[in-house]
């Protein structure tokens, strides 16, 4: 018999998450380059970009002009058909609300005319655990994001769209302390209910530990390993605000999750969980996730030269060190 080594799934979200809160306006060529060494280091996903307000988070408002430069690089060179929406390397972006993906299916058709399949084959929706974080990053209550999402999904799905939905918050809030697991859990089974195809867990500041990770994932175990319908069913998205993030991977890991977030060097963090004079904080470094899942036993389709080839240009891209923990 032989034995098959489970695999873990990796999503880069360095030129979304991690841009989106630096001081330096990056220009839309750098996060196209990012996204190119990320693609190249073979990361099953690329969260590429948010179609979100520019008044509200300026450093993304060139979204339509760097899905531009990705698709004319890819067709250029011959990766015009990317991976599908499960198995990668793929690309995906957050759309807030209706206006947003309708810019992001804009840029789909765009990149389609470009010679570019599909650019897009996913749209992330993004609501939280916490109702003061909800207002404070979508200016609504966590039942007024639901809404806005259900229509969302459907028109998703009926272009071929695959849908993730984030929830925030999901060990402690900035503003409300600590969240509990039962918590999460409504708001997962909300995204559940208006079709969302996979969960994606935040961990907005950091907050969390190989305990409370513990609790949080006994709230999940239908979607987690072995229950889980694939690797794609729920995914951790850690902030690394105490250094604790790496433990939190292996227990999650030992518990059955395999799917995680990272952003090359440690950068990134949400604006609207940042406090006066304590920015938000950076999330877990992908560097470290690959090297904990690898010496884990796990296979991991990352060529981890690459990958930090791809850290060192998102270093140079914002001019200082990373603000998350980039080694184990
Ligand atoms: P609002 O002010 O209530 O929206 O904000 P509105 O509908 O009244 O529109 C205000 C203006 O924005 C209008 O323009 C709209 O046209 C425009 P004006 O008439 O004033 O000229 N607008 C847009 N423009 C472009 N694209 C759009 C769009 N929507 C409206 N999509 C809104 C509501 C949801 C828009 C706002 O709250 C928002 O953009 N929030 C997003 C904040 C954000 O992106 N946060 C970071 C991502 S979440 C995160 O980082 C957490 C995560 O990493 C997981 C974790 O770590 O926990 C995912
Ligand atoms: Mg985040």
């Amino acid at each position: 018999m032989t034995h098959v080594v489970p695999r873990v799934r990796i999503t880069d979200v360095s030129p979304r998450d991690g841009l989106q809160n630096e001081s330096v306006m990056v220009p839309a060529e750098g996060k196209a380059e990012l996204a190119r060494l990320l693609l190249a280091a073979n990361v099953d996903e690329v969260e590429l970009t948010s179609f979100v307000s520019p008044k509200w988070v300026p450093q993304l408002g060139d979204a339509a002009r760097v899905c531009e430069l990705v698709s004319d690089h890819l067709a250029q060179t011959g990766g015009a058909r990317l991976g599908d929406a499960t198995r990668g390397p793929m690309l995906s972006a957050l759309a807030p609300n209706a206006a947003g993906l309708t810019n992001l299916l804009a840029a789909n058709e765009a990149a389609r005319a470009a010679g570019v399949h599909t650019l897009l084959s996913k749209v992330s929706v993004f609501t939280a655990a916490s109702e003061s974080f909800a207002q404070r990053n979508t200016n609504a209550s966590i039942a007024q994001t639901l809404e806005r999402f259900a229509p969302m999904v459907q028109q998703a799905h009926g272009v071929g769209l695959r849908v993730r939905g984030y929830v925030s918050c999901v060990i402690a809030c900035p503003f409300e302390g600590a969240i509990s697991p039962a918590k999460v859990r409504r708001a997962v089974d909300e995204l559940l209910r208006i079709g969302v195809d996979e969960i994606d867990l935040g961990d907005t500041i950091g907050a969390a530990t190989p305990s409370t990770i513990r609790a949080l994932l006994h709230e999940m175990h239908d979607l987690i390993a072995p229950q889980a319908r694939d690797e794609t069913a729920l995914t951790l998205h850690l902030h690394d605000t105490f250094g604790q993030a790496g433990e939190c991977v292996r227990e999650a890991l030992a518990l059955g999750v395999r799917s995680f977030d990272g952003s090359v060097a440690g950068l990134g963090g949400c604006p609207y969980a940042s406090l006066p004079g304590k920015p938000a904080p950076g999330n877990i470094a992908t560097e470290l996730i690959v090297s904990i899942a690898k010496a884990m036993g796990f296979a991991c389709s990352v060529d981890e030269a690459r990958l930090r080839h791809a850290a060192e240009f998102a270093r140079t891209l914002t001019g200082r060190g990373p603000m998350g923990r980039a080694h184990p």
